[in-house]
């Protein structure tokens, strides 16, 4: 079946699109810049999951500044209900929502990048049309998609777990590396399989090879830990 659309997968374009948000109008490519982005939907203003959801986003917000990373959030409802519904999130949570969301009450920018749940019938809305799932787009300077997830309307994220990513993908951009399962910042690193043992004897002194495809290395600029 051939379409127009353009192929959310990793390593394609990010859909660019206008939108009205809480912050104003923005055209997304030009929202990105040059840093890093997290689009981020939820199902719904004043509901208990994404309201939590959006409390650890908007106190996370020092940690995706220092990565150059800029967090837009989404939900299929209009401006003023989102307006309303952010003194909620810092009241409940004790932040401020710094970050815009988008208004998506027509859907079509969560139709736009397939964020729309057609199966889980507790996520409509009163007139019984989807409303969003919990997507994450982890998009890069180039906007290029490097990230993406789905989780059910019933379970909250773990924005940890982003923020790792991140890190993960920042750091294998700027050092021929890979990262573990459960690694996180500071933890040794996986030479690339690309890399040869003579390039990787001068990329990463004191390499560790516990067999000949996997290969450790202390994270390049990782600060020493006192014993
Ligand atoms: C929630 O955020 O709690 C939620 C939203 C839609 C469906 C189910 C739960």
């Amino acid at each position: 079946m051939s379409t127009d659309r353009n192929p959310l997968r990793l390593g394609s374009i990010a859909p660019n699109f206008d939108a009205e948000t809480t912050q104003g109008p923005i055209k997304f490519h030009d929202f990105i810049g040059n840093s890093w982005a997290i689009l981020f939907s939820h199902p719904a203003d004043f509901t208990p999951v994404c309201t939590t959801e959006l409390g650890v986003v908007a106190r996370l917000q020092p940690k995706f500044d220092e990565r150059n990373v800029k967090v837009i959030g989404l939900s299929a409802n209009g401006l003023e209900s989102h307006q309303e519904w952010i003194k909620d999130i810092n009241e409940v949570n004790n932040v401020e929502v710094k970050f815009p969301i988008i208004a998506d009450a027509d859907r079509k920018i969560s139709t736009l990048y397939d964020m729309l749940d057609y199966q889980d019938l507790t996520n409509l809305d009163a007139k019984g049309i989807p409303f969003t799932v919990r997507s994450v787009f982890i998009i890069d300077p180039k906007k290029t998609i490097r990230l993406t997830l789905s989780y059910p309307a019933s379970t909250g994220r773990n924005f940890d777990e982003i923020l790792r990513v991140v890190d993960s993908l920042q750091l294998g951009d700027k050092n021929r590396i890979t990262t573990p399962a459960n690694w996180k910042d500071g933890d040794d690193v996986i030479v690339h399989p690309s890399v040869s043992n003579e390039e990787a004897a001068t990329l990463f002194p004191g390499f560790k090879t516990v067999k000949p495809y996997l290969r450790f290395a202390s994270q390049p600029g990782a600060k020493a830990t006192t014993a």
